[in-house]
């Protein structure tokens, strides 16, 4: 079985991320989205809303595993013995990170990172940009699967009603 993972925070998850993982998908056998839990912050969305988001979008795929992991990705690849990271790239300033990332994750246990050049039509997307544009009214049913847009309304008025 050749696996690979796509990490990320996936706050909520876009259609940028979905072009990734459904590309991912048609590379490898098994596709493991990871959500990476992040102590230092505080999402919108929990860790289990995000995964049930990931997985009612995915499921169409038929071979993606969505799971939470707090630490390292490269142990998380470690435990389950998977070979290979996919990323997107959206643009150049992506790549210095990206390419530390990879790097760092490679000398720590020989993982490989792939890169994938994201979509024209997603490179200016981020999960971050959607939540405030929706935030101060914008539309963003474009951007992000409908139901992953109508649990973002619902938050976002949610929250203004505090
Ligand atoms: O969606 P994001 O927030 O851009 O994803 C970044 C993420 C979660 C993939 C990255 O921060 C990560 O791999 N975090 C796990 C902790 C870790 O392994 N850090 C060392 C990276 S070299």
């Amino acid at each position: 079985m050749r696996r690979a993972v796509c990490p990320g925070s996936f706050d909520p998850i876009t259609y940028g991320h979905l072009d990734i993982i459904e590309r991912a998908s048609k590379l490898y056998d098994v596709v493991h989205v990871a959500v990476l839990v992040n102590k230092n912050k505080q999402g919108l969305f929990s860790i289990d809303e995000r995964i049930s988001m990931i997985e009612e979008t995915t499921a169409g795929y038929g071979n993606v595993q969505v799971e939470s992991h707090q630490g390292l990705l490269v142990d998380y690849c470690r435990e389950r013995s998977i070979p290979a990271i996919v990323k997107g790239l959206r643009a150049v300033s992506d790549f210095d990170y990206e390419l530390q990332m990879a790097q760092m994750n490679h000398g720590l246990t020989g993982v490989e990172t792939l890169f994938l050049p994201t979509s024209p039509t997603w490179s200016f997307l981020s999960s971050t940009l959607v939540k405030e544009v929706a935030s101060y009214g914008g539309d963003v049913s474009h951007l992000i699967p409908p139901t992953v847009h109508t649990r973002l309304v619902e938050r976002i008025a949610e929250r203004a009603a505090r």
